[in-house]
This record gives C-alpha cells, structure tokens and sequence, in this order.
C-alpha cells in the first residue's frame, strides 16, 4: 500500500470572526485547485467546525484570484489514475465526501465566489446554501475544453441550477459566464462588484445568525430534499421535518409566536424574532 502524499495543512486557511467561520481554498499559486491533499484537509476543517458554538455561519471562499479552479489535473487526475483503479476511486471518494458533507451541514453555508470557478469547483459552489459571486468572477464547464465530460456531479449541478437550454450550451460550448451572468441564469444567488463581494457575504451572514439555527437547518436540507418529490411526498415529508425539528427546539417557534401574538414586538412578516430573549 503507498503511503499518501504528506499534508501540507496550509492548502485550507480558516479563522473564526463573529461567529462567521470564513475558510479558504488556499493554493493561490496553483489557482486553488483541488488536490486529494487539500480535499482531506478540507475535510478535517468541515468536521471541525459543524458543532462549534461559536461558528453560526460558514463562508467558503479562495485565496487570490480563483475561487477553485476545478480539480488538479496532475495530483487528482494524472497523478490518481497512475495508481490504478484504487488511486482514481479514493481521490473521488475524498472529494465527493466533503462536497456531501457540505451539502447537508449543520450550518448555513455561503459560497463568496472571488473569481475562476471551474468544473470540479461546481460541487462544492452547489453544495453552498447561498452563492454570492464577483461581477469579475468567471464561471466554467471546461471540461469539454480537454477532452472529458463534465463529471464528479458538475452536469447535475447545471442542471439542476440553469434552465436546459442554458444547461445544455454551457456544458457543450465551453465558454465561461461572468458572476453576472451565471446569476442571471440560476448557477449562483447574485453577483456584486468584487470590491463589495466580502460586505455583502458579511450582511447575509448576519441575516442568517439571528434566525433560528434549528429551523435554519431543517430549512435547508427540505429545499434540497423536496427537489425530488412529488408534491404529496414532500407535503408528506415537510410535516415530518418539522415534527423532528420540534423534538430539538420546540421553544423557539412557541417564543417566535409569543413575540408576536402577545408581546407585539415584531411581525414575521418583515422581519426575525429575538431568539436571544427566550434564553435571557
Ligand atoms: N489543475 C492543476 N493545475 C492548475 C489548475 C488545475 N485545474 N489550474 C491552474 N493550475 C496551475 C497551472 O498549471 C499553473 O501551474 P504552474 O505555475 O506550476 O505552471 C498555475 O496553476 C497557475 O495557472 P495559470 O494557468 O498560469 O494561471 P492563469 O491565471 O493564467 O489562468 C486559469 C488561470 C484560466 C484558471 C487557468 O489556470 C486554467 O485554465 N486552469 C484550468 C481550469 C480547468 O479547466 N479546471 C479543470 C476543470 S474540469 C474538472 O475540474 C473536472
């Protein structure tokens, strides 16, 4: 059995600011591709943070002038496949863990997209709650550019993001899109210049840290699930959601109503209730 290449730890950077757990992609000088070295590394980072009490948020973004520019084409692709079927199989089992992983996290999640996203990037911009993107930011199916189809779950993510006819050029033309444009064609929530990007993730952030975090997690995952359903099974799993959600924090929604039938001191209609007054 070949040992695995030795971690560098520093190819994810992460720090914890106002119960915002910002974490970078960090090889810069390599457009912050996806190495197997940075996938398990990210990994340990995920782990880490889920069940922090201070970490209400977590944002994912990169280091310099790329978001993530797809996977390593020499240590994921080349390097993987000449250790045979076992060396391609474990680098995608390593990346696609931490992608799910993601999808389905504790946390809400934000993708703050700082420039080149490509291919294999796609997974864990999918895998973000909300995506905000730099109007400079450049989007990619590139892929078919060198030769293969877009895999590792990147045609789903257009799919189930973009319009088909949008969908189908994107993955067949191999043409990049603005931040801009992949907002107005679905792939992310918005887009803003660069030089707001970093204020406006930080607004949202804060949005989301006042919300309840039970129902806030329970939200998330039914957007992702009720995608799938018919409308009498996710009616079916909608009630059943809440029910589990109540078993953990029925509090919150009997406080979140008190506050406006009886108390009066804010209307869900424009805006959270204090869920900070129901501990006090
Ligand atoms: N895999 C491996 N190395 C990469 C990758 C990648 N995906 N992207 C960039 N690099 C490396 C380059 O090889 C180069 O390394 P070197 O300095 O040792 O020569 C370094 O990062 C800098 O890259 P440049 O190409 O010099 O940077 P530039 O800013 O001119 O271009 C761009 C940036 C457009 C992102 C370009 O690097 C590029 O096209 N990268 C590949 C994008 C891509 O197609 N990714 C794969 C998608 S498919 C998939 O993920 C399954």
């Amino acid at each position: 059995m070949t040992a695995l290449p030795t971690d560098n730890p520093d190819v994810v950077a992460y720090r914890v600011e106002n119960r915002i757990a910002w974490v970078k992609f960090n090889r810069p000088d390599k457009r912050n591709a996806q190495s197997p070295n940075l996938n398990r590394r990210m990994a340990e980072i995920l782990d880490e943070l889920e069940h922090r009490d201070d970490v209400g948020v977590l944002v994912l973004t990169g280091e310099g002038q790329a978001w993530s520019a797809g996977m390593d084409l020499k240590e994921y692709f080349r390097e993987s496949a000449g250790k045979g079927l076992e060396g391609t199989r474990r680098a995608q089992r390593q990346a696609y863990r931490w992608w799910e992983q993601l999808r389905f996290y504790q946390k809400p999640t934000i993708a703050m997209v700082n420039g080149w996203c490509f291919g294999g990037a796609y997974g864990p911009l999918y895998a973000c709650d909300i995506a905000v993107a730099a109007d400079e930011a450049q989007f990619g199916l590139s892929e078919i550019n060198w030769g293969i189809l877009p895999g590792g779950g990147a045609t789903k993510v257009a799919t189930n993001s973009m319009p088909f006819r949008k969908a189908m050029y994107h993955a067949m033309m191999g043409e990049n899109l603005t931040g801009q444009q992949a907002a107005a064609q679905g792939l992310v929530t918005e887009s803003v210049p660069l030089a707001q990007l970093e204020a406006r993730v930080t607004e949202i952030a804060n949005v989301l840290l006042k919300k309840n975090p039970t129902a806030l997690k329970a939200t998330k995952d039914a957007v992702r699930r009720v995608m799938e359903m018919t409308y009498d099974n996710a009616e079916d799993y909608l009630i059943r959601a809440q029910e589990a959600a109540d078993s953990f924090d029925k509090e919150g929604r009997m406080e979140g109503m008190k506050q406006f039938l009886d108390d009066k001191t804010y209307k869900p209609g424009l805006g959270a209730y204090d869920k900070d007054r129901a501990k006090s």
